[in-house]
């Protein structure tokens, strides 16, 4: 019997259906050439499913997901909706009760694509970030006192645990290990200032890191790997750090691969289900217009198929993506790729179909 996947399906807000449909498409031209079989469930969550109903994320829609093989996201998020409701009730609550506890971010400069970098090509921007995905001040630790009051005070923890941090930084090495780049692995933190928080990760990485003789190892501080990020991105290979560092970091990075047009990441707990995402969100503005890129969802379900051990379906996105982006898109930006959304998805499949 051929291998089946079940994978649960979030199109969600904004430009989320859209895309995702053309991951999807994607997704069946690649089975069809493969072994295995993939069964799509769609859920409807997100902000417009609140709004209409005040329902945010029901105990028996995780129970489900925890069921599947995979969860493939399009974006979450709502204009009208108070910021914090949907990410903490979504997306936070899926990291948390999944214990997809790394945040995969790949970085690359595909071919054909501009970065706004002067002098820096696709060999130079080629890195992961490895974020912590779970604890650190994401973790929810704090509260008030005196809320609204002159002598009001808000404590917000950063949570690092030993567990949390060491699970973190061993995927990291393996990550790289598996990578076969400059074997490097550079810790981001900040030991200077927060010198509980990271003096707990500089201790792990250091011991960790004695169980990986293969891998070159590095530190730096979080506002100096932002520096290092422009000056010279192809000082890196995988870059660990905890999750708010790691957010802020990936937005830098998704604009130095060109932008969101072609940022991919997963929420992977390595023993558990996973959820992908293309990470530019909503975009309200752009909903329904077919001009938003669909390669981030694309290479969404790329890492999907990657993370679940179907590397050579993996690598004929990876070259489809590659070579439509090199030489049929005009531009990865919304609104300038000289084709529609439907239109790089088809792009993209009819590649697949010929060549694979
Ligand atoms: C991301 C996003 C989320 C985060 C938000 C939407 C909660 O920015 O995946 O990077 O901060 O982690
Ligand atoms: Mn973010």
């Amino acid at each position: 019997m051929s291998k089946e996947y079940n994978i649960a399906v979030v199109p969600g807000d904004g430009t989320g259906p859209e895309v995702v449909a053309e991951g999807i498409k994607v997704l069946e031209t690649v089975e069809k050439k493969s072994k295995f079989k993939f069964n799509f469930k769609y859920y409807n969550i997100g902000g417009e499913h609140y709004k209409a109903t005040g329902e945010i994320l029901p105990d028996n829609v995780i129970q489900s997901f925890s069921e599947s093989d995979a969860i493939f996201l399009g974006a979450i998020g709502h204009p009208d909706v108070k910021p914090g409701v949907l990410e903490k009730g979504i997306l936070l609550k899926l990291r948390f009760e999944l214990d997809q506890y790394i945040n995969l971010r790949p970085v690359k400069l595909l071919e054909g694509v501009e970065t706004p970098l002067k002098d820096k090509g696709p060999d130079d921007i080629d890195f992961v970030v490895v974020r912590e995905n779970t604890e650190g001040l994401y973790a929810g630790a704090g509260g008030f006192l005196k809320r609204g009051t002159p002598d009001e005070v808000a404590i917000q923890e950063s949570i690092n645990t030993r567990k949390g941090v060491e699970r973190c930084i061993r995927y990291a090495f393996e990550c790289c290990r598996k990578r076969n780049k400059a074997k490097k692995l550079t810790l981001c933190g900040k030991t200077n200032v927060l010198t509980f928080a990271f003096d707990l990760w500089d201790r792990t990485f250091q011991e960790v890191a004695r169980e990986y003789p293969d891998i070159k190892t590095d530190y730096a501080h979080v506002d100096a790997i932002c520096m290092w990020m422009v000056k010279n991105p192809e000082w890196f290979d995988v870059i660990v750090t905890d999750n708010l560092f790691g957010d802020i970091i990936t937005d830098l990075a998704a604009m130095i691969q060109g932008g969101m047009g072609t940022a991919a990441g997963g929420n992977i707990n390595p023993d558990g289900v996973s959820m992908f995402e293309p990470i530019g969100g909503s975009a309200p503005k752009y909903a329904g217009k077919q001009v938003i890129n669909p390669i981030a969802a694309i290479m969404a379900a790329q890492l999907m198929l990657e993370t679940m051990g179907e590397k050579e379906a993996a690598s004929w996105i990876e070259s489809a993506v590659t070579k439509v982006v090199r030489e049929d898109l005009k531009d990865v930006a919304a609104g300038k790729m000289g084709f529609t959304t439907a239109e790089v998805g088809n792009l993209v499949a009819e590649y697949i179909r010929q060549t694979f």
